[in-house]
């Protein structure tokens, strides 16, 4: 029987796989099948146990990165956040993300550009976004969605460490955008704020700047040990 993360892993592909070609159209169903199974992935479901996790607080790395499957159409890996850590305030140009905490508690804050665009960042670019309303996720907690316009930029931070969360991002950062190479991860600091009050889940309006990336937060890799996955590679 197909495990629970490879069964994901198909939905993935059925929901993101055709996103190469040019008549390629988001079906919002088969993005709502896999939210649903995202949902109801579990720690269990990807090997992550106790061990793995007291060896992610011990270790120098904040954060700590399993690869579970690339190809050009979709990535998913688990990053594990140490207590306390914060991953910086980055995009994810032209890409489409879903987030599910699996193990521990997180605080996730989420912006969305208000300029409607697929655009790269430039580095002396001030961009203006809305900060929509934090929230708290721990493993029983729905999976949050990104598309490229709504919450495509984010900080996650670790409030109950550590803390695992799966993600699936569509397409990788590796491949390529708009024919110009590879999607940058451009980090962002705030410079500006204003409160909102019009809406209940904005709270802010923000103005961005682009920082390079903070050399406090890095990452190392960790074998993944969950059931294996057998769909397409190219
Ligand atoms: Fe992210």
């Amino acid at each position: 029987m197909a495990s629970a993360v490879e069964i994901l892993a198909k939905q993935a592909m059925k929901t993101f796989g055709d996103r190469r070609s040019v008549n390629y159209r988001l079906c919002q169903k088969n993005l709502d099948k896999l939210w649903s199974l995202m949902n109801k992935i579990t720690a269990e479901d990807v090997k992550l146990d106790k061990s793995i996790l007291d060896f992610v607080s011990v270790q120098p790395a904040p954060m700590c990165a399993m690869d579970i499957f690339e190809n050009k159409d979709i990535t998913i890996a688990i990053f594990i956040l140490k207590h306390g850590i914060t991953m910086p305030m980055h995009d994810h140009p032209g890409m489409h993300g879903l987030l599910k905490v699996i193990s521990g508690i997180v605080e996730l804050n989420s912006y969305s550009l208000k300029a409607k665009s697929d655009h790269i960042i430039k580095a002396n670019e001030e961009i203006v976004a809305v900060r929509h309303r934090p929230v708290i996720l721990h493993s029983n907690s729905s999976a949050c969605v990104l598309t490229p316009s709504d919450k495509n930029l984010h900080e996650i931070s670790c409030i109950k460490g550590p803390a695992a969360f799966l993600d699936i991002l569509s397409p990788p950062y590796d491949v390529d955008i708009f024919g110009h190479g590879p999607r940058p991860c451009t980090y962002f600091k705030a410079v500006k704020s204003k409160l909102c009050t019009e809406s209940t889940d904005v709270i802010e309006e923000v103005h961005l700047s682009v920082v390079e990336s903070p050399p406090d937060f890095y990452s190392s890799s960790l074998e993944y040990i969950g059931p294996p996955l057998k769909i397409y590679n190219d």
